[in-house]
C-alpha cells in the first residue's frame, strides 16, 4: 500500500482527482489534505468518503510544523498538490492570502518531501498542478506552448507562477522528483459559483443578470474537468521527470459567445422560450489586467502520452447544466452564508 498525498481534494478539480484515485489505485491510500476554505466541501466527495483506502485530513498547507509532522506521520510516497486560492477577481482583492497559501503553502509542502525523501528519491514524486495562467495573455494569433515565457499579470497568476518556479528549482538544485502541468479553464460539476459557468447557470436558474466584463471579447479554452483529472491521473503515473505538460481543451471561446450558448441550452433545459435567458446578460466594468485571450497547444501530452480530451465542449456543457439542475441543494448550500457578501462586494 503506498501512501499518497492530495491537497485541494475538497474542491472543484481536486474532488474528481481524489474521486478517481481512491476508486482505481486500491493499492494507493489517499489522503486529501484540505482546510476547507469558502472553496473546499466535504459534499464533493460524500461518495467516497468511506471507502478503505480514503482518508480526509483538515488542515492548511501554510502551517509549516503541521505538514511536516503529517509528511513525517504517513511517509508519503507521492503528492498532487492543487490546493491553492484560485479565483482571479479575489486575488485583485486580496493579492497576500494567494502569497500564503500558493507560494509558502507549496514551499511548505516542498520542504517536507524533499526531507522525506533525501535518502531515497525512487519511486517519488511530487505532482504540481498548474494554471495556464503564468504564461500571460496572447493577442489574436498563437497558443501557450511548455517554452512560452511566464508573463503573469493578476496576483492569482503570479502567486501560481512564483510556486511553479520554486518546483522547478527544487527538482534542479536538490534532485526532487516532480512533475508539472499547466491546464486550461476547467468546467463541470461542483464547480464554486464565483467563476464564468456556474455563475451564470447560478443566475439563470434563478433569473438574474449575467455581469459580461468589458465587451465580452475575451478569450478562454474549455475543457471538461473529467478530462483534466484523466489527464492528471496519466502525468502522476507515465509523466517523465522534471518535465512540464499542457493540458487544454482545443476549445477555445469568447465569453460572449459561450454565454449565448449557455443561454440557449439553459433556455431548453428550463421550459423558456428561446432567447429568454440571454435577455439577462448585461456589461459590466471590466476587471483590471483582463487577459484577452488563453489558448492551449496541447501537443506534448498528446503525442507523448495520449492525452486527448474525451468529450466535445456541447456534450460536457449539457452534462455539467444536468449536474447543477439536478443539485440545487449543493448550489444553494454553497451559495448561502458568505457567498452573499462576496457577491454583493464584486458586482455591486
Ligand atoms: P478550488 O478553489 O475549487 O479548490 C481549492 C481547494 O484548496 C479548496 O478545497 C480549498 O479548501 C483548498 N485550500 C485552499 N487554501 C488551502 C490551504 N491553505 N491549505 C489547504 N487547503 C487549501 O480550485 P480548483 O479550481 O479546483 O483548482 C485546483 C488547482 O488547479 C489549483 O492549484 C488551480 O490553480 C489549478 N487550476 C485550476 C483551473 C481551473 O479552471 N479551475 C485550471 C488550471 C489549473
Ligand atoms: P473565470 O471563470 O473567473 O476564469 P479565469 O479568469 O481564470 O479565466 O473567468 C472566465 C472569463 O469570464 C474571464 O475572461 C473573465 C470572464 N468573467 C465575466 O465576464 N464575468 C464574471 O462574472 C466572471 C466571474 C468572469
Amino acid at each position: 500500500m503506498k501512501n499518497i498525498l492530495i491537497t485541494g481534494g475538497a474542491g472543484f478539480i481536486g474532488s474528481h482527482v481524489v474521486r478517481r484515485f481512491v476508486q482505481n489505485y486500491p493499492n494507493y491510500h489517499i489522503y486529501n489534505l484540505d482546510a476547507l476554505t469558502y472553496a473546499g466541501n466535504l459534499e464533493n466527495i460524500k461518495d467516497i468518503e468511506n471507502e478503505s483506502n480514503y482518508t480526509f485530513v483538515k488542515g492548511d498547507i501554510v502551517d509549516e510544523s503541521f505538514i511536516n509532522e503529517l509528511f513525517a506521520k504517513y511517509n508519503f510516497e507521492g503528492v498532487l498538490h492543487l490546493a491553492a486560492e484560485s479565483h482571479v477577481d479575489r486575488s485583485i482583492e486580496d493579492p497576500l492570502s494567494f502569497v500564503k497559501t500558493n507560494v509558502i503553502g507549496t514551499m511548505n509542502l516542498l520542504n517536507a518531501a524533499r526531507k522525506l525523501w533525501k535518502d531515497n528519491m525512487e519511486g517519488k514524486r511530487f505532482y504540481h498542478i498548474s494554471t495556464d495562467e503564468v504564461y500571460g495573455s496572447l493577442g489574436a494569433e498563437g497558443l501557450f506552448t511548455e517554452t512560452t515565457s511566464y508573463d503573469p499579470n493578476s496576483p492569482y497568476s503570479a502567486s501560481k507562477a512564483s510556486s511553479d518556479h520554486f518546483v522547478r528549482a527544487y527538482g534542479e538544485t536538490y534532485g526532487l522528483p516532480y512533475v508539472l502541468t499547466n491546464c486550461s479553464n476547467n468546467y463541470g460539476p461542483f464547480h464554486f459559483p464565483e467563476k464564468l459557468i456556474p455563475l451564470f447557470i447560478n443566475n439563470i436558474i434563478n433569473n438574474k443578470p449575467l455581469p459580461v466584463y468589458g465587451d465580452g471579447n475575451y478569450t478562454r479554452d474549455w475543457l471538461f474537468v473529467k478530462d483534466h483529472a484523466i489527464a492528471i491521473d496519466l502525468v502522476f503515473h507515465e509523466g517523465k521527470n522534471h518535465e512540464t505538460y499542457n493540458i487544454g481543451g482545443f476549445n477555445e471561446w469568447k465569453n460572449i459567445d459561450l454565454v449565448k450558448l449557455l443561454c440557449k441550452v439553459m433556455d431548453e433545459k428550463l421550459g423558456r422560450s428561446e432567447g429568454e435567458s440571454s435577455k439577462l446578460i448585461t456589461y459590466v466594468k471590466d476587471r483590471p489586467g483582463h487577459d484577452l485571450r488563453y489558448a492551449i497547444d496541447a501537443s506534448k501530452i498528446n503525442t507523448e502520452l495520449g492525452w486527448k480530451p474525451t468529450v466535445t465542449f456541447e456534450e460536457g456543457l449539457e452534462q455539467t447544466i444536468d449536474w447543477y439542475l439536478s443539485n440545487t441543494d449543493w448550489l444553494n448550500n454553497v451559495t448561502s452564508g458568505e457567498y452573499a457578501n462576496y457577491y454583493k462586494k464584486q458586482y455591486n
